[in-house]
């Protein structure tokens, strides 16, 4: 099939451009001498995680014990949960994961680390453990420095756990706009992480880990030295948000290419300056802000409903017509994945595969 024949709305993977970010990451990595653990929140699929893994990832993350389970269950060696998880239900599940995979997961209180003892040694398994820092994202994490440390002895102490290091990923630095604005928050997010690490080194524990970063500062957190580990997750796909980021020429100019889109039809044509897609609120995630219309000067996407998306026309009236396909940019590439059971994977305008997302909805 070709792109005109694909039933819409559908999430289309352009492989050629995905291909080329895949392996633009993987060589960056192993240039700076980090390893690559990539997020799969953002492509939530198992065939995406072996893809990295065979150019050299260290594993995958995920945010959630259910998509763990969905890419574990879909042979997914090594996993972190880059995530705090509490509760007997998710604990047990996540201790039992351990017995077929290398699960990790992070911590920023003492009453979780027993919940997640309790839970490895009801199953007698062993669960490796970050602590997390906050480095200025103010979401989880444990404060850095003595009380990173304190935590760092609780894990250590704990017969079913495994401390291996700290997580200090920087959240809230990623869509920073300027380029030198991302990089003094790295900068400070290093400072926090390489004290946290001091102290606990000095106090007699390995602290092999530091695990962080995203597409929007991976270089600096390579340039720091400090990280050992790279988390980046939507530097697969992209999307509008991310394309807004300036590089250090000021320039938004992403290093990565859009490689996701939504395709969707015109369905209606109602007036000369409007015309509306089958692709709305289900379709196209809309927090980061509307997706961007592709191949059509002149054309905004100015409007989701639950199954419409509305578009603005400039004057004069362009050429798009009843039946016409259209190709979106989602605004945020995370949360528009969770809303498809398949990518369709083109390559030069045709239908290579059709891969499962695995962990569609998997947010338990
Ligand atoms: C803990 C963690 N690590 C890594 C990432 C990946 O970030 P990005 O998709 O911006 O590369 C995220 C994204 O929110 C995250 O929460």
């Amino acid at each position: 099939m070709k792109l005109a024949e694909i039933d819409t709305p559908a999430l289309i993977i352009e492989l050629d451009s995905f291909e080329r970010n895949l392996g633009r990451l993987a060589d960056a990595a192993a240039k700076g001498g980090v390893g690559l653990r990539p997020h799969a929140k953002t492509h939530k699929s198992a065939i995406i995680a072996h893809k990295q893994i065979a150019l050299g990832a260290l594993g995958a993350c995920c945010q959630k014990v259910s998509e763990a389970e969905a890419l574990v269950h879909a042979g997914v060696p090594d996993i972190l949960v880059s995530n705090e998880v509490i509760g007997r239900g998710k604990l047990m599940r996540l201790a039992a994961l351990a017995r077929l995979a290398r699960i990790g997961v992070c911590v920023d209180d003492p009453a979780a680390v027993a919940m997640i003892e309790e839970a490895a040694g009801a199953l007698d398994t062993t669960l490796t453990v970050l602590v997390e820092i906050d480095v200025g994202a103010n979401r989880c994490g444990v404060e850095a420095g003595a009380p990173a440390l304190r935590l760092a002895e609780q894990v250590a102490r704990a017969p079913h756990l495994r401390f291996d290091g700290l997580q200090a990923y920087q959240g809230a630095a990623q869509h920073l706009r300027s380029y030198a604005e991302r990089r003094a928050a790295i900068a400070r997010a290093a400072e926090l992480a390489e004290t946290s690490k001091r102290m606990i080194e000095r106090a007699g524990i390995p602290c092999p880990r530091v695990s962080g970063a995203g597409t929007g500062t991976y270089r600096f957190e390579i340039e720091s030295g400090v990280y050992t580990e790279l988390q980046c997750g939507s530097y697969v796909f992209m999307d509008a948000d991310y394309a807004r980021n300036r590089g250090e020429d000021d320039r938004m100019q992403p290093e990565f290419e859009q490689s996701l889109f939504v395709l969707a039809t015109v369905m209606s044509r109602p007036t000369e300056d409007r015309a509306i897609l089958d692709a709305g609120l289900k379709a196209v995630s809309v927090d980061s802000g509307m997706p961007l219309v592709v191949d059509h000067p002149g054309v905004e996407f100015i409007r989701a409903a639950d199954e419409h998306g509305r578009l603005q026309l400039a004057r004069p009236t362009n050429t798009l017509r009843l039946g016409d396909k259209v190709r979106l940019v989602p605004g945020h590439c995370d949360p528009t994945v969770n809303l498809y059971d398949w990518y369709v994977c083109l390559r030069q305008g045709k239908i290579e595969a059709l891969w499962p997302i695995d962990g569609r909805g998997a947010i338990q």
